[in-house]
């Protein structure tokens, strides 16, 4: 695994400082308030096991599992929510956890999903966001780190289903993606 790594773009270190403080911003923001967060299955898991430590409010955790990529495609062609079938969401604050803010198209997918089932408020939160030349679709209320456009793995984030174990962000070679 590590032979395919071409650079590390943000360490363990780094990722847990960051996380430690947004959890603090984020624990002021809904002191008054239960919430309920909403990590996006897979890619968010790890994020969310740091972060919700570092929560000491009231709150409760549903999983949302949304494809987004399939196999080794790189390009977001539309998200869609896999699983569950139906939840209820009503009058609840939601905030929805992913890794990576890319397009925006699969946080925009989930919030209006979240809208039309009547969440009371709706936050998102990403440990990613890329740098594009456009605008994404929707922008997230807490970023941990802006990465350039490039395709990164680690910490929960994959390739073709690989390398979500390693404890760091990082680029892949070419020859790690044919
Ligand atoms: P968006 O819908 O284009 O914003 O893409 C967000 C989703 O695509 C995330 O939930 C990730 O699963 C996936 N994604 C986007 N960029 C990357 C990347 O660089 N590495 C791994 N997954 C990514
Ligand atoms: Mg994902």
């Amino acid at each position: 695994m590590q032979q395919d790594i071409r650079e590390i773009l943000i360490d363990r270190y780094a990722i847990q400082a960051r996380i430690f403080r947004m959890a603090q911003e984020i624990g002021e923001a809904y002191k008054d308030r239960e919430f309920l967060l909403m990590p996006l299955l897979t890619g968010s898991i790890i994020f969310v096991a740091d972060l919700v430590r570092h929560l000491p409010v009231r709150m409760k955790i549903d999983v949302l599992a949304v494809s987004s990529y399939r196999g080794k495609v790189t390009v977001n062609e539309g998200a869609r929510v896999l699983y569950p079938t139906t939840f209820d969401v009503t009058g609840k604050h939601v905030l929805v956890i992913d890794d990576i803010l890319d397009s925006g198209r699969t946080l925009m997918t989930v919030t209006e999903l979240l809208k039309q089932q009547g969440a009371a408020s709706i936050k998102t939160c990403v440990l990613l966001k890329k740098k594009l030349p456009i605008k994404p679709a929707i922008d997230a209320d807490w970023v941990g780190f802006e990465i350039p456009d490039e395709f990164v793995v680690g910490y929960g984030l994959d390739f073709n289903g690989y390398y979500r174990n390693l404890p760091d962000i990082a680029v892949l070679h070419k020859h790690a993606m044919q």
